[in-house]
């Protein structure tokens, strides 16, 4: 038998949160199993860390969301955001479903038309899309969502080009009522640009306008923005319609329903502060309703992102080392840290442990891996005593980090899909020394 370690022992301030016998109160969050599978298990065969998605839950999120809108309005398409989560089997539940692409970049354009998207199911967007990509993106007839002038002169070119009128939406960005306002995206509509840059569209004649677009920042929690939003739209297409001889066939009202994560400074819990599906389906149902003349009801096309997948992600981390910092707090060093966590630096997270564990729960820190003061996953927890090997849970993590984790310091891990009949696939591998260095070219006098 190894022998134990020894500790010191030290006295620990005990919140109040605990009762006066000292028995411990707050209530552990435990989560044994993810979509029906032990995490335990998920770890023993697949090694830790872990992100681990869940294809029901994505699948019945994008059904809820579907339904809340298309039960409200005739028409009604969604585009998957790819920057919210392009990993290929993300997209292809959302795909499955249902949903077109929205892509921001040529390389989430080359992304989509990869995994089977036609031009025709792309949602182009973006404030930079490169000369070449617009081109492609014109020849294979996808929806193309200019942002400046420039993207106009750049256009008309293509279509001198490629002899053909390119029919294409305008980004819009206007006061929804919540501040900082997302003005540098598109034209703006109340100083005149979004209606200066239609007559310039007009006047070149290479180019045909047929929808307008808007997205007016991410996490929205107040639903009535999108009201705003969708009646200025709808007011700027029945100025379009009646000043120009363009014919609005779409409206587009993007992104930025909120998940529910628990984003810092926002004291109350989410259950309480985010708006549900409906609440935004009957801000924008009704805008259209009120403000759109006759029957002219234009497709109505949405491109929800982290609503749709925050909440079906998760990491499974496991402790590898532990030790008592001067403040008394617990520190725990776990084997992931904020380089796979980048929407840490907004939410408070989830954290919760693979099995109960009995004993005070004392003050504690969760530490990640790397060799930086900055990674930090929680400052401030009540935890049981840990030991190495145990694994906590963190949630939600769907959104935004899988795209935008960094490559620093460690190897980024395996991610899994539990798929709709219980079994678990992996969907991309963890990473190895030759991943990364492929693209390096070490000169010839070093070697
Ligand atoms: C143009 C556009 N559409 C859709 C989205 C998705 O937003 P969200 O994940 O907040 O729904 C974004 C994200 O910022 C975006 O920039």
């Amino acid at each position: 038998m190894g022998k134990k370690s020894y500790e010191k022992p030290t006295i620990i301030k005990i919140e109040s949160s605990f009762s006066k016998a000292g028995i411990p109160t707050p209530k552990q969050k435990v989560r044994s199993k993810i979509a029906g599978v032990s995490v335990e298990e998920l770890v023993e065969r697949f090694g830790s860390p872990l992100f681990v998605f869940d294809e029901k839950d994505i699948r019945r999120r994008y059904k809820r969301a579907y339904e809340a809108f298309s039960s409200r309005y005739p028409n009604v398409q969604f585009g998957w955001s790819y920057k919210t989560n392009y990993l290929k089997a993300v997209c292809a539940v959302f795909h499955r479903e249902g949903a077109i692409a929205e892509v921001v970049s040529e390389f989430e354009y080359e992304k989509a038309r990869e995994l089977g998207i036609e031009g025709r199911d792309i949602i182009y967007n973006g404030p930079y899309k490169p000369y070449d990509s617009l081109v492609r993106a014109a020849k294979e007839g996808a929806k193309i969502h200019i942002d400046t002038f420039d993207e106009i002169n750049d256009l008309e070119r293509v279509a001198g080009e490629l002899g053909m009128q390119i029919p294409v939406a305008i980004r819009l960005n206007m006061d929804t009522g919540i501040y900082p306002q997302w003005s540098r995206f598109g034209f703006n509509i109340e100083s005149g640009q979004a209606m200066d840059a239609v007559k310039r569209i007009e006047a070149g004649g290479k180019l045909r306008l047929v929808g307008l677009h808007a997205h007016i920042g991410t996490f929205m929690l107040d639903a009535n923005a999108y009201k705003v939003e969708t009646a200025k739209m709808v007011q700027l297409m029945n100025e379009i319609e009646t000043s120009t001889r363009f014919s609005i066939e779409y409206i587009d009202v993007g992104g930025g329903f909120a998940s529910k994560n628990h984003l810092r400074g926002i004291y109350q819990p989410p259950e309480v502060v985010v708006p549900s599906i409906d609440d935004y389906a009957e801000a924008i149902t009704s805008a259209l309703y009120e403000n759109i003349k006759g029957n002219n009801y234009p497709k109505l096309y949405l491109e929800t992102g982290r609503h749709l997948v925050d909440e079906a992600g998760y990491l499974v981390t496991s402790v590898v080392a532990s030790k008592t910092l001067p403040d008394s707090r617990r520190s725990y060093i776990v084997d992931a840290g904020v380089n796979l966590l980048y929407t840490y630096f907004w939410y408070k997270f989830d954290i919760e442990l693979a099995r109960p564990i009995g004993g005070i729960s004392e003050p504690a820190m969760i530490n990640g891996p790397l060799c930086m003061n900055i990674d930090v996953i929680d400052e401030s927890i009540l935890l049981p005593r840990l030991k190495r090997g145990d694994k906590l849970i963190i949630s939600p993590v769907g959104a935004y980090n899988v795209t935008q984790w960094m490559q620093f310091i460690r190897y980024r891990p395996r991610v899994l899909m539990v798929m709709e009949d219980g079994s678990v696939e992996i969907i991309r591998e963890r990473e190895e020394l030759e991943d990364i260095e492929r693209r390096e070219r070490l000169p010839e006098k070093f070697r």
